[in-house]
């Protein structure tokens, strides 16, 4: 798995062109191409980074990838991420890092979004992962009491003992549905809750994904 991670990761610096603006994702596999963009911008290449995490933009700027935020460009040329779940129609869960907010708002505004996974990560019909929902603090019991109507249990995301808390100051609320019969129903039940920021969900945002197998990726569009 951690081969397969690295593997697609990797592979992702092959959709990348001098003078890209890139949206940089969360997570264990996406830090293969982070650290592969590093190695190409210190020979050279010439591009800008918008992290959609505080962890992504530490390491991209600890590899000299220069740093930009939404005030400084008009576009997201690429946008590169990891997921928990992908189905055959390139949905996804997201949020297993707790990023799933500003990984949305850029996959959302860039121009194309690739996604980066190991095979594990795939699957027919989205729900073998719980989904991950961010919430405001406030009232956020209330919230998750009614997310858990829609048919799942729901559990607060803890880190040790303490609350997690995401880059933009909220709670996140995991999921456990037994089984999702239609993802983007759901989606637009959850998110139209009073307190919920967004969901987990992306539906119909990839443009492609890249999975590693074995020794070799295998690309879906
Ligand atoms: C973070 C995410 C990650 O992309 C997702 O959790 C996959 O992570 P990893 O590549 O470490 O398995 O959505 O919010």
């Amino acid at each position: 798995m951690h081969l397969e991670k690295k593997i697609a990761g990797e592979k992702a610096v092959e959709f990348i062109e001098d003078g890209m603006t890139i949206g940089l994702g969360t997570g264990s596999t996406v830090y293969w191409f982070i650290q592969k963009l590093g190695e190409l911008v210190s020979k050279g290449l010439n591009v800008k980074g918008i992290p959609t995490s505080k962890n992504t933009e530490q390491l991209a700027r600890s590899l000299g990838i220069p740093i930009v935020s939404f005030q400084e460009i008009d576009n997201i040329h690429v946008a590169i991420d990891g997921a928990d779940e992908v189905d055959e129609k390139l949905n996804a869960i997201k949020g297993g890092g707790g990023a799933l907010v500003r990984e949305k708002i850029i996959a959302e505004f860039a121009n194309q979004f690739i996604i980066v996974v190991d095979q594990s990560k795939c699957s027919k019909q989205l729900g073998n992962h719980f989904l991950p929902v961010e919430v405001t603090p406030f009232g956020w019991q209330g919230t998750a009491n009614n997310i858990a109507a829609f048919g799942c249990e729901v559990k607060l995301r803890q880190v040790g003992n303490k609350t997690f808390i995401s880059d933009n100051n909220n709670y996140i609320l995991d999921c456990y549905f037994k089984k999702i019969n239609d993802a983007s129903l759901l989606h637009q039940r959850i998110k139209m809750l009073t307190g919920v920021v967004d969901t987990g969900l992306f539906i119909d945002l990839a443009d492609m994904v890249i999975v590693g197998k074995g020794n070799e990726t295998e690309i879906i569009k």
